[in-house]
């Protein structure tokens, strides 16, 4: 008897894990990665083999996720914000104020994508993440100003009126301190030819900017075309460096 009903645990756990490390779609079956779990402060996944003996009649998902938007199949920056961002507000208010302080393209461009690591993939190490996304189609100046934003953050510059954001004290307490390699990233990035580029970055980056005025993707959509070299293939389909990391925005839920 306890036997059975310590089996009976173990595979209703076993269940368990799977229904969370899976979606039953209509025929196919979608799983989540790894490190999805992870941010329930989990390690696990699904075991294949072992999900298969027991449903032998199931497939598990290999594209389209039904339950996120559709892409088109030679998709654009454009249809990545609109269909695979989670908010654009934010980059869309910083871009928006990059173009009423009167800087260039470039600069707007930068605002525009800054926290795209964010919006759409992951928010541990961002800068880097979003720079690298973009790294193949943007000038050289834009990646590495978005990749270098992130350090510049924490870090003031009275020289152009940028203090440390009260909302990082809010969010990390008083008392946070960036890690090392953070540190060591702005001590490299003060020093850069492109120093500013970065910086204007943080001086657009606003949180408190007002929720009613709603600021139109369409505004942004010349500047875009002439300084984003949107593929001819679609984003994903280029062979790239970054083609896989659009590819999984996409996809994300694809067995492999
Ligand atoms: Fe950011
Ligand atoms: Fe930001």
């Amino acid at each position: 008897m306890n036997e059975h009903v310590h089996t009976a645990t173990i595979s209703e756990r076993a269940d368990e894990i799977e229904e969370q490390m899976m979606h039953e779609l209509a025929e196919r079956v979608a799983t989540k990665s790894v490190l999805f779990g992870m941010a329930d402060g989990k390690i696990e996944m699904l075991n294949g083999a072992a999900f298969k003996k027991d449903n032998p009649d199931k497939y598990f998902l290999m594209s389209a996720d039904p339950r996120l938007p559709q892409m088109p199949a030679k998709p654009t920056l454009i249809d990545f914000f609109r269909n695979r961002f989670a908010s654009l507000n934010h980059l869309l208010q910083s871009a928006n104020l990059a173009l009423k302080n009167g800087h260039n393209e470039k600069i707007v461009l930068a605002c525009l994508l800054h926290d795209i690591g964010v919006a759409s993939f992951i928010r541990c190490d961002h800068g880097y993440w979003g720079a690298q996304m973009i790294e193949p189609y943007v000038d050289e100046e834009v990646s590495w100003a978005v990749r270098m934003h992130q350090a510049l953050r924490f870090f003031p510059d009275p020289s152009v009126g940028y203090e440390y954001p009260e909302l990082y004290i809010k969010f990390f307490g008083a008392d946070y301190k960036p890690e090392p390699y953070i540190v060591a990233e702005y001590e490299r990035a003060r020093n850069h030819k492109w120093y500013m580029t970065a910086r204007l970055i943080t001086l657009n980056d606003i949180y408190s900017f007002d929720p009613d005025a709603k600021v139109e993707l369409d505004l942004f959509v010349d500047i875009i075309g002439r300084n984003f070299k949107q593929p001819k293939e679609g984003l994903g389909f280029d062979h790239s460096p970054a083609a896989h990391m659009w590819r999984t925005l996409m996809w994300p839920t694809r067995f492999l």
